[in-house]
């Protein structure tokens, strides 16, 4: 595998290993005998801001022996206007990979293909991989596996977050339901494209939890979309809080992929009451990512 994109252009198998690999790496760690990233630096470049998949990147990259270049767009010439395309081909020839954090999915792909590096998509509009493959080393470790459990999500119904689920969901089976405002579902010709008769969409939230071993919630506001406070009061019903829970299937778990607004999308109770399991699930991040990146650079180096 050259790089990790999207969930969409996975293999179902390619999930199943990285998933193995990242709980292979979480139990050896501090004690990685294979130094997969010696001799190499990592560019993380972000237009957009982040706690967790900045810091798990940086520490990952060390663990796996490389080293860690943070470049903010703002800092760069991308960020005044330098084309993608022209970037790409620079920095192509002075790292070994690059993990990407911007809007556009296709400045990811167009970076990949013109750099040649192992690069990571680490959140565009349309698809937020590594947060899912940390989501799922999370239901692993606290159900046993995603095989025949319902996985709910309520809030948004077309974020990255979203979106990303949907795929997931086709290429593992499991049930995936989303609850939300109609005028936040995946729109019909999304879900033509997606074809999962696994996946459904309601804008009863009541229903969607119901018998759910998982619930899934994200902020109502996407990063970029935080002066469209017209768009949050839509979402007033749609809180995990213990009344919506009532109904989850027993011994359900909460995630979140985080930052968490306490009283919007979640109560402040039930984050408390679950925050074991997500900010198992945050940690969880560095896991995954070490096993992405591990991945990419044996298969780069065969
Ligand atoms: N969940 C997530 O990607 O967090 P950050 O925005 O802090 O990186
Ligand atoms: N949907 C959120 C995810 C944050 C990790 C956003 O794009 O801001």
């Amino acid at each position: 595998m050259k790089h990790l994109l999207s969930i969409e252009s996975l293999h179902p198998q390619n999930i199943t290993r990285f998933v193995d690999s990242a709980v292979n790496l979480k139990t050896r760690r501090g004690r990685h005998e294979h130094q997969p990233l010696e001799g190499q630096t990592w560019a993380l470049i972000f237009s957009k801001s982040s706690t967790r998949t900045r810091v798990s990147f940086e520490v990952g990259i060390r663990e796996l022996g490389g080293n860690s270049l943070f470049l903010s767009t703002n800092d760069i010439h991308l960020g005044r206007g330098e084309p993608i395309e022209d970037t790409a081909r620079v920095l192509g020839r002075m790292i070994h990979g690059a993990v990407i954090r911007t809007g556009s999915q296709k400045h990811v792909e167009d970076f990949a293909e013109l750099a040649n590096i192992p690069t990571i998509n680490a959140l565009t509009d349309d698809e937020h991989p590594c947060q899912i493959l940390a989501d799922l080393l999370t239901i692993r470790e606290k159900l046993g596996g995603w095989d025949d459990r319902k996985i709910a999500f309520v809030g948004d119904g077309f974020s990255n977050m979203t979106r990303t689920w949907c795929w997931a969901a086709k290429l593992l089976g499991f049930e995936f339901v989303i609850a939300s405002p109609a005028a936040f579902q995946p729109p019909a010709d999304f879900l033509a494209r997606l074809e999962a008769p696994n996946v459904s969409v309601t804008d009863d939230p009541a229903l969607a939890v119901a018998g759910a071993d998982v619930i899934y919630t994200d902020v109502w506001l996407s990063m970029g979309q935080e002066d469209q406070k017209e768009k949050e009061a839509q979402f007033s019903s749609y809180q995990v809080n213990a009344a919506l829970l009532k109904n989850a299937a027993d011994g359900h778990i909460v995630l979140h992929c985080l930052p968490a607004y306490r009283g919007k999308e979640i109560s402040g109770d039930i984050l408390e009451l679950h925050a074991d399991t997500i900010f198992q699930q945050a940690e969880n991040r560095l896991h995954a990512q070490k096993a992405v990146m591990a991945r990419l650079a044996n298969d780069r180096a065969v």
